[in-house]
């Protein structure tokens, strides 16, 4: 099967028709070697992509291997700002997104010419981003966080500093809570984690009374005043397998329950329902990639992420000071 780049720049991998007796774990494995390539997926992934991923991890531990990895290509089995992370940390290395369409609707709450004139209102206020942004946001910010590193960031901050933080509101009004801050917010959320239902999340507490509600910060306030636990991704997965409860709900995308079921055979976990009955706490994004695309991006090693040197040098400086305060905070090696 022959294509061109064009006509999968254009079109993606819809139109073609894999062979049904191709085994794709053996193909994916065969590919990595063949190219020396990674494949680095986030948590919110379907299951079989999880399986045959090197690394799974949250936005920040993604981030730190993608700046590691001694691998030619990094397939990035996400969404598309977390490719760009990948590219603007590896300028010389081939990063690619299984669906160039897989986008983020928390990324794409920030368009980069109206946060520059806010950013232009207070221009005595240090910008914070959330690593859920794209490129040129994070080319305006002076330091990008993610939400496993978002506090420690905050506190590098001197306390009479006022700060901008983008583009999330419910990480940022979460975050002023536990730090005591009053950062300025962007009004910006992700579609996935404001879908959840405080009335249907209470009365399954009610259904379930020795079940923890554990929770992403995306979620809205109401939803984290009434959590057991608040964390990112990795740490949501980390505190159910030293907490001692045997049943959770929880509150963010339900790739997560993957690893949580794995690493957790003998728990129950529950994922927190939606305020109607769509899989919307499925999100559309993350579930674009599919094992299918996964094996055409290796084969056909596209589509690619590419990116203005400019652009790329100018949103590496705050992803380089983010990196630094994790590292001087003990939160990554
Ligand atoms: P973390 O995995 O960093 O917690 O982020 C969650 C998320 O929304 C990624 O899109
Ligand atoms: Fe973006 Fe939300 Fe999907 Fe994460 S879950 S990629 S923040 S839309």
């Amino acid at each position: 099967m022959n294509i061109s780049k064009e006509a999968i720049l254009k079109k993606g991998f819809v139109d073609l028709e894999l062979d049904a007796q191709l085994d794709l774990f053996a193909e994916i494995e065969r590919l990595k070697k063949q190219k020396n390539a990674i494949i680095l997926a986030h948590y919110y992934q379907e299951p079989d992509i999880q399986d045959v991923a090197d690394y799974i991890g949250d936005s920040l531990g993604l981030a730190q291997k993608a700046e590691q990895t001694d691998a030619d290509v990094i397939v990035f089995a996400g969404v598309h700002f977390m490719a760009e992370t990948a590219k603007i940390l590896n300028p010389n290395k081939k990063v690619l997104l299984p669906d160039l369409n897989a986008g983020c609707s928390l990324a794409d709450s920030a368009p980069a010419d109206l946060f520059k004139a806010f950013k232009d209102k207070n221009p005595d206020h240090l910008v914070v981003s959330y690593i859920n942004c794209s490129a040129d946001i994070k080319a305006l910010s002076d330091i990008i966080c993610t939400s496993g590193n978002a506090e420690a960031i905050i506190a590098s901050i001197p306390k009479d500093q006022p700060i901008i933080f983008a583009p999330d509101r419910n990480l940022g009004a979460y975050l002023n809570k536990i730090t005591g801050r009053n950062m300025l917010l962007w009004n910006g959320a992700c579609m996935v984690h404001e879908i959840f239902s405080l009335e249907k999340i209470t009365k399954l507490k009610i259904r379930h009374p020795k079940a923890k509600l554990i929770s992403h910060p995306e979620c809205e306030e109401a939803i984290l005043r009434i959590s057991d636990y608040v964390g990112s991704t990795t740490q949501l997965l980390k505190y159910t397998l030293t907490d001692p409860t045997q049943e959770y709900i929880v509150a963010t995308e339900t790739g997560i329950l993957h690893q949580m079921q794995q690493n957790n055979p003998n728990k129950t976990f529950i994922p927190a329902p939606p305020t109607n009955n769509c899989a919307c706490n499925d999100c559309p994004h993350m579930k674009l990639n599919t094992l299918e695309k996964l094996y055409l991006c290796m084969q056909y090693e596209q589509p690619e992420i590419t990116m203005d040197e400019n652009l790329r040098i100018a949103a590496k400086k705050p992803m380089d000071r983010m990196l630094a305060i994790s590292r001087a905070a003990g939160l990554i090696g």
